[in-house]
């Protein structure tokens, strides 16, 4: 969702370096940018659509500038929409994370006191009530005047917010946050601020991540920061990062969404090898506690549930699963003998982060699987096991799905006392992953891909562990595509969806070598009696596929081989259609916003 990169330093070439951190931020997903430049006045640059080949050669030299990616939530996606956003005066740009759920109220008032509101944001009217209230300040210094009235503001907002604001008189910025991630970033003489840590690394490795409910007043050569609530100075303690800026770019793939899912291997092989220690600690956390949740949002919900059944397979143990949004109605069960594992890719999502925090205040203990080191749920967790998939740029998530699902598989069978043949699977699982990839099966699936990519509907089934993986095939091939994929239970078939079934429908079942063979074929035999074009993934060909695409038997490991070929069918249906599967339209990577 909303990008926020900002610069305040010695380098006149401030737009640019926004310019540039806003780019490293566009896979989190964005309909619009804009810039604001401080030379003597703000200069506001906003366009829509992608950032593409534009420049921002136009805007003045200058030593401070503030971006921001948004992503629409109150208002279209229009120019005049876009932030940065002023105030009456052009002395104040403002640029936003979040929703002010409040806003209506504060307008009203806004408007009545003549202020001119341009747009149909939430932010907008956040700038004219920070005007307002620094007007009406006496006594202290502008610098002050203007902390104190952001702060005011600030704490006026119902919601969860991130704000950063540029003071055109003061040469300054504040930025205050409750919800949505801010990391600041120290340099010599200069400053950084972006949504993800990520795009700081390039200029400085001195990272502080600002907490909820704290405001910061920033020059190039120096950084305050208060309680937002009480006004109060604290100390600000900066960390050394040890991250190493991960290869982010496509190398030889012509998206990133085809480049992880070629990284998926490497990324399995490497959580086999290096996650000894951590696997044996936190399955013992799962041993000692009573009532264990598994918490996710999209594609990590889907990890989360197939985590259900290999608990239940493999160690024989009960785990229950919500999705985040659902979570906060179920936390009246937690005690503080209560377990929760969240999964996030991004460790940002705010109904995962909501869930979390609610959890806490039971006494429930939290533990994450997360692959964005030093994000929210890192922090928040009191043992956090890290994915290690390196950054997923594009939007459709892939290889963290699979290291969640490497990870779960390594749990249980360590908490099943039988690691080493979980090791085994998933070493036999990186063999057919090899096959699942390799040339002759792509042409397989794109073969494929040009009979389904005239299709307006897709269904496809699954029963046990591959429940979750149909669910997630069908995600993948709605991101990516757009083409409606509905996955469900096979046993559900006939409460319903068969009535769906019609002449050369297509139908695709994931059939592995398990208790669920036979009954899923059975689902099968009832779709091609209705006409539907069956689309086998099995260990196995069978008469009744019309198509058949091989994955072998790797025991319950199958389900990762399973799963990229969802990732590659939905990679293809895109592709064939001319679409950028790395950026669909509507969704973000990162859901900051409830
Ligand atoms: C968004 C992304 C999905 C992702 C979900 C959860 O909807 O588009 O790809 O699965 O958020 O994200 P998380 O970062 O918590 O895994």
């Amino acid at each position: 969702m909303c990008g926020i990169f900002g610069y305040i330093g010695k380098s006149n070439k401030a737009s640019e370096i926004v310019f540039n951190g806003l780019k490293t931020l566009e896979y989190r997903g964005y309909d619009s940018w804009g810039i604001a430049t401080l030379k003597s006045k703000i200069t506001v640059k906003k366009r829509v659509g992608k950032i593409g080949n534009a420049n921002v050669d136009d805007l003045p030299k200058s030593n401070f500038a503030l971006g921001h990616t948004r992503w629409a939530t109150h208002g279209g996606v229009t120019e005049v929409n876009a932030h940065p956003h002023l105030d009456c005066s052009g002395q104040f740009a403002i640029i936003h994370n979040g929703i002010i759920e409040n806003y209506d109220e504060i307008k009203e008032e806004l408007l009545k006191k003549k202020h001119k509101i341009v747009s149909d944001t939430d932010t907008e009217v956040a700038v004219h009530l920070i005007e307002e209230i620094y007007r009406k300040s006496t006594g202290k210094s502008k610098k002050e005047n203007f902390l104190e009235a952001t702060r005011k503001a600030f704490n006026r907002f119902v919601g969860l917010n991130a704000i950063i604001v540029m003071d055109a008189e003061t040469s300054t910025y504040v930025a205050a946050k409750n919800g949505s991630p801010l990391a600041i970033g120290k340099g010599s003489n200069e400053n950084f601020l972006a949504s993800d840590a990520h795009a700081l690394i390039p200029y400085t490795k001195n990272i502080y991540f600002m907490e909820d409910g704290e405001i910061i007043s920033v020059t190039p050569e120096n950084i305050s920061i208060f309680d937002a609530l009480t006004g109060r100075k604290k100390t600000l303690k900066f960390n050394k990062l040890t991250w190493k800026q991960t290869a982010i770019d496509k190398g030889k793939y012509p998206h990133f969404m085809l480049k992880e899912i070629f990284d998926q291997p490497k990324v399995i092989e490497n959580i086999i090898n290096d996650s000894k220690f951590q696997i044996i600690n936190f399955s013992d956390i799962i041993k000692n506690s009573y009532g264990t949740y598994l918490v996710g949002c999209g594609t990590a919900a889907y990890a989360c549930l197939a985590g259900t059944y290999i608990f239940s397979k493999i160690s024989g143990r009960h785990l229950n699963f919500s999705v985040g949004s659902e979570f906060g109605y179920l936390v009246d069960f937690l005690t503080p003998k209560s377990l929760v594992i969240a999964l996030s890719q991004s460790g940002e999502t705010i109904d995962v982060i909501d869930s979390v925090k609610k959890a806490k205040v039971k006494g429930a203990q939290i533990t994450s699987l997360v692959n964005s080191l030093g994000s929210t749920l890192y922090r928040l967790s009191d043992k956090k096991l890290l994915l290690n998939a390196g950054v997923e740029r594009a939007v459709v998530s892939t290889k963290a799905f699979t290291a969640k699902l490497t990870v779960l598989i390594l749990l249980a069978y360590q908490l099943a006392g039988k690691i080493s043949e979980g090791k085994s699977i998933l070493r036999e699982c990186l063999k057919v992953l090899k096959e699942v990839l390799c040339r002759d099966n792509l042409n397989r699936i794109r073969k494929l891909v040009k009979t389904l990519v005239s299709q307006k509907h897709i269904y496809i089934i699954g029963r046990g562990v591959s429940y979750p993986i149909a669910l997630e095939a069908a995600l993948k091939i709605k991101e990516a595509s757009y083409i409606h994929a509905e996955g469900f239970a096979a046993g559900e078939l006939k409460h319903g969806v068969i009535a769906l079934i019609e002449k050369n429908i297509p139908c695709i079942a994931f059939l592995p070598n398990d208790e669920t063979y036979g009954a899923t074929l059975a689902g099968c035999m009832e779709m091609k009696a209705r006409g539907g074009y069956i689309i086998g993934i099995s260990h196995k060909n069978h008469e009744v596929f019309d198509y058949y695409l091989p994955v072998y038997d790797v025991g319950i490991a199958s389900i990762i081989p399973s799963a990229v070929v969802g990732q590659l069918l939905g990679y293809y249906l895109a592709i064939e259609q001319g679409l950028d599967p790395d950026k669909p339209r509507n969704l973000a990577k990162s859901v900051t916003v409830r």
